[in-house]
């Protein structure tokens, strides 16, 4: 069962339209329908706010502000400090000012138009830049410093560079939905498309004024989060659940897909600026390093992810010495959120353009300059925030790759193609990923779950993990039924709620297999000592027999289990520790062909090797490998957002904003999971997280562009292509170079 290639458990019914969805629940009788009325500009008082007219249009039952919430009116989840309905400042373009409760999903839409607000507008703060020449931060810079820095001044070589890499949009197949339901004495049932539940049950308790224990969040699955669900499907919940209190009907709140993009954070886009000092080699011996990220309006998990990036700016890399300075820039904009990989991969993008570019002044293949900066041995294997590896498999993984892939012959064709091609250009490159897992906010790595046998032997499991189509569930279930030896088919997966497994964390991190399958195997160890006795008596019971025979000696079929990740500590304030339980690791070859007259790119070819561990499921692990790439190359390829200067969101639909498609994959697409790989911890049978990680394969895409660039001047200067490789940016990118 354990790594066996099983299909999603919810595959067939994903495919026949019959995976239900919180929109397609059945709505209770008097189901209300709700939409949210939001402020017009990007930064302004708000003067006036009249809902007379939103109050009296057809359908209509009631319409809430921010003086209707009875408890706390803040969704910051971290920091308490963002509003769920803006009262007297608007923030940003979109921000929720009030929300309306009707009778259809049409006539709230309409409604919610109809407000008569009055604004004193500011002025205000969109890009990064601004925000840096304002000074102002949603939390306070961060500088971490390893070695002595004068080893810049001193190193034979030195190069600065300024990037860029951009913002993304989550795009969920299932836009944020929640459909709330009155209850009893205070009660409240909230299914909401969440990550998170848990902060879903304690947000919406703090905004009702109610005890967490009157709150109860389900749901069985999202159709997609990628972050986008972590903190930011609770203003969602939170409204529906304040307009269901208000009438004391259920209501439901669904998203149009244009408010959606509008209304919720994106990855944060980063700019950054660095300088980096190496011997004639290429070995890196100093990097200082200035990142700084838009935020938006608020904290929400910029901390978080800003320390993330933090942790990741050595990818793969050994830097003797380093100084990294991280701004949190507060900007007039929706506030950014997680996204897979959570600033990691915009961690990576800095020191992945230095490695270019230092091959390009050295004139040698960058995947030398990465070899040779790889993690090694002592004393080259300490990170900057101190955490010794102990599990760096990519020298062998590289090697490995580079064999797999054809990498010097293909370097060769390469060039051969480019002398013969004046218009059409080749690019190639190796990028390697080490990405650490654990929530970095360690009280987070704990999770828990319930398991029920019934006495017919079948087995009820549920825990705090959520299902977006990671595949969790099916992983979770097969380490129940190997641990309880019984078919897969006999563990019943249930729906994520608050109400059996409480207190518990997002399913983020890439950790969900490794905290609630090691809780739900917690879970069923208790069961399996009680009922050892009985088996022993018994050796020829299955667990049907079992399960009866204990329900009759009065034996508990029954039980929770939990688990914290063991040995992980980290200081904020030193910024040193071991924040990560282990590392997932991968490296990826891109081959691509750019047109150098209209900028187009196209992937002509990838080679992924991605270690995880022991694989639970090697069908569901290589779906995350290569739907992971490819995410990673919209971000870094295709997919735009733009504000305009009065920060209002340009690219709020699929006509604007480009996502990559079936047709976008590459038509050679190899992906291998790492054969020798192997969790050196004893964790979710020595697999390995495998959600985030792969999103960073795509770097090599990114620089496969950029070598392909490279070729059209001989040069000894970097490539100046900015994230997104738009085709603007590629021709952006071949005009500088040239001039
Ligand atoms: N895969 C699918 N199909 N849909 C998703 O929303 N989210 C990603 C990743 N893979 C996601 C996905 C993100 S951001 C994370 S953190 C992990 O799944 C979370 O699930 P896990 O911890 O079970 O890997
Ligand atoms: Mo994933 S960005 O940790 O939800």
């Amino acid at each position: 069962m354990i790594r066996e290639p099983l299909p999603h458990d919810s595959a067939e019914l994903h495919v026949a339209g019959e995976a239900r969805y919180v929109d397609d629940l059945p709505e209770p009788p008097g189901t209300l329908f709700a939409a949210l009325g939001t402020s017009a500009h990007a930064h302004a008082r708000i003067l006036s706010l009249d809902l007379d007219p939103v109050r009296a249009a057809p359908g209509v039952v009631t319409a809430i502000t921010a003086r209707d919430i009875p408890g706390k009116n803040n969704i910051g989840p971290v920091f308490p400090d963002e509003p769920l309905f803006a009262a007297d400042l608007a923030e940003f373009r979109g921000q929720p000012l009030f929300a309306v409760a009707a009778t259809s999903v049409e006539l709230a839409r309409r409604a919610a138009q109809l407000a008569r607000v009055e604004y004193q507008p500011l002025d205000p703060v969109v890009t990064i830049e601004q925000s840096l020449q304002t000074g102002k931060v949603v939390h306070p810079t961060l500088t971490v410093t390893r070695g002595e820095l004068s080893a810049l001044k001193n190193a034979s070589h030195r190069l600065g560079l300024k990037l860029r890499s951009g913002a993304q949009e989550h795009f969920y197949l299932e836009g944020q939905v929640a459909l709330a339901i009155p209850g009893e004495r205070g009660e409240m049932l909230i299914y909401s498309s969440t990550q998170h539940p848990t902060e879903v049950q304690h947000l919406a308790a703090a905004a009702l004024g109610v005890p967490d224990a009157a709150v109860t969040v389900e749901l069985r699955r999202l159709g997609g989060g990628f972050g986008g669900k972590e903190t930011q499907a609770a203003g969602f919940a939170m409204a529906a659940a304040l307009l269901a209190r208000a009438t004391g009907r259920p209501v439901k709140l669904r998203a149009d897909r244009d408010d959606d993009i509008i209304g919720t954070g994106k990855r944060h886009d980063f700019l950054y600026q660095l300088e980096v000092g190496f011997d004639g080699d290429g070995r890196i011996e100093a990097v200082d390093l200035m990142m700084a990220s838009r935020c938006g309006l608020s904290n929400d998990l910029s901390n978080a992810v800003n320390d993330r990036a933090v942790f990741h700016c050595d990818n793969a890399y050994f830097l003797p010495a380093l100084k990294v300075v991280s701004h949190r820039c507060k900007t007039n904009t929706v506030s950014a959120t997680a996204f897979r990989g959570f600033g990691g991969p915009q961690g990576m993008f800095a020191i992945e353009g230095a490695i270019a570019a230092i091959a390009r002044r050295l004139g040698v293949d960058p995947l030398e300059i990465r070899k040779k900066n790889l993690y090694g041995e002592a004393p080259r294997n300490v990170t900057h925030y101190g955490m010794t590896l102990k599990d760096n498999v990519l020298p062998q993984l590289l090697e490995e790759l580079e064999s797999k892939s054809d990498y010097r012959a293909r370097r060769k064709a390469i060039a051969a193609f480019n002398a013969k091609n004046q218009y059409l250009k080749k690019g190639l490159a190796l990028t390697p990923v080490k990405f650490g897992i654990a929530y970095t906010n360690i009280p987070m790595n704990q999770g828990g779950a319930l398991v029920h046998i019934y006495t017919d032997g079948s087995v009820h499991l549920n825990h705090g993990g959520t299902e977006m189509g990671q595949g969790l569930m099916i992983k979770v279930a097969q380490m129940v039924a190997a641990e309880l030896g019984v078919d897969v088919e006999r563990v019943h997966i249930s729906a994520t709620t608050t109400g059996k497994v409480p207190n518990t964390s997002p399913t983020a991190a890439s950790s969900g297999a490794d905290i609630n399958g090691e809780a739900a195997l917690a879970a069923c160890r208790v069961l399996k000592e009680r009922l050892a006795p009985l088996r022993a008596k018994h050796p020829e019971h299955g667990l049907a027999q079992l399960a009866r025979a204990a329900y009759n000696a009065r034996i508990s079929l029954s039980a929770a289990g939990y688990f914290r990740t063991p040995e992980i500590q980290f200081s904020r304030e030193k910024f040193l520790g071991e924040p990560f339980y282990y590392f997932a690791y991968g490296a990826a070859v891109a081959e691509v062909a750019i047109d150098t007259l209209t900028g187009e790119s196209r992937l002509l070819r990838a080679d992924l090797l991605h270690d995880v561990g022991r694989s639970l499921n090697p069908a569901i692990d290589r779906g995350q490998v290569e739907g992971g790439f490819i995410q990673g190359m919209g971000w870094l390829t295709m997919e735009e957002v733009v504000w305009d200067a009065k920060g209002a969101l340009l690219t709020h639909a699929p006509s604007t904003y480009k996502i990559p498609v079936a047709s976008d994959a590459p038509p050679v697409f190899n992906t291998w999971l790492w054969e020798s790989g192997e969790n050196v911890r004893d964790i979710a049978h020595r697999s390995k997280a495998v959600g985030e990680p792969p999103l960073m394969l795509a770097l090599s895409v990114f620089h496969a562009i950029s070598d392909a660039i490279g070729a059209t001047a001989d040069t000894r200067d970097p490539v100046p292509l900015e994230a997104p490789a738009t085709p603007e940016n590629i021709l952006k990118a071949l005009c500088v170079l040239k001039s």
